[in-house]
């Protein structure tokens, strides 16, 4: 067994892109995952049966985020998951599911920017709300914010404040946690080549204070550096 193992974990959006890389890598080292999805059953299945297939253990759960009672069906579909597998209680939490706008300060819409803060920033905050009672000391929480927070690209100026808004959620988090032992972290990956940035990606100014040639969210720099978080070693890394 690895070194998560007898742990359950739940990743938002685990069904793609880095969220499935995470599911995948929690997995082989042991956790039982709850791989959450918005809409995109297949792809939630195809997380679920690689999982399965490498020996490791699974089930998906379905909310559509920025709908109402959204984390409530999250956190019922959680459970029965849990129960489902004679378990119940979470140690690791990864609020990764997320979506991402390409608009300038000229074009960003009061509609589009208050989907950003429902998906981006509103919903990991009431997540993190309904997972403490579940959450067993020794817990890991895991927001994964950007670098285009420490960017200044002016393309995507929406989605940089609602991951500059999540990240300030990591340091009085940890504060108030630090004492049950559960850490908090902002995890903030630079460009990666997933669904979400397909289209933005072939914008030549959109990448260009990004890596020269962008990684996939599989890539073995990444596997090794996306779940180290979750293991003993990072029990001092919060906030
Ligand atoms: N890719 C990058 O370059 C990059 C860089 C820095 C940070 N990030 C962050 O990393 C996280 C994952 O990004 P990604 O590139 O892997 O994205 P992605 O490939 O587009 O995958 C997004 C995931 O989030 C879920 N999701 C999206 N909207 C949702 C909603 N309204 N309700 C519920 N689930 C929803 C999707 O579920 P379905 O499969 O059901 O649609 C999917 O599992 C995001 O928070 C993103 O901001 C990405």
């Amino acid at each position: 067994m690895g070194e998560l193992g007898g742990r359950n974990a739940l990743v938002t959006g685990g069904s793609r892109g880095i969220g499935r890389a995470v599911a995948l890598r929690l997995a082989a080292e042991g956790a039982l995952v709850a791989v959450h999805y918005g809409g995109n059953t297949a792809a939630a299945a195809e997380t679920v049966a690689q999982i399965a297939e490498a020996g490791g253990r699974a089930f998906a759960v379905q909310a559509r985020f920025g709908e109402s009672g959204a984390v409530d069906r999250l956190f019922k579909e959680l459970t029965a998951g849990l129960a489902d597998h004679g378990t119940d209680g979470l140690d690791i939490l990864v609020n990764n599911a997320g979506i991402h706008s390409a608009t300038s300060i000229g074009q960003l819409t009061e509609e589009e920017f208050e989907r950003l803060l429902a998906i981006n920033v509103s919903t990991p905050i009431f997540v993190v709300q309904r997972a403490l009672p579940l959450l067993r000391d020794g817990g890991r929480i895991v927001n994964m914010g950007s670098a285009a927070t420490r960017i200044a690209n002016p393309l995507q100026i929406g989605y940089t404040v609602t991951k500059a808004a999540l990240a300030a959620l990591g340091p009085s988090l940890a504060n108030e946690l630090g004492r049950r032992g559960i850490t908090v972290n902002t995890v903030e990956p630079g460009v990666v080549l997933t669904d979400m940035i397909a289209h933005y990606a072939e914008v030549p100014e959109a990448v260009a204070d990004s890596s020269p040639s962008p990684p996939s969210a599989g890539s073995a720099s990444r596997r090794t550096s996306q779940t180290w978080w979750a293991s003993s070693r990072a029990r001092r890394a919060a906030g």
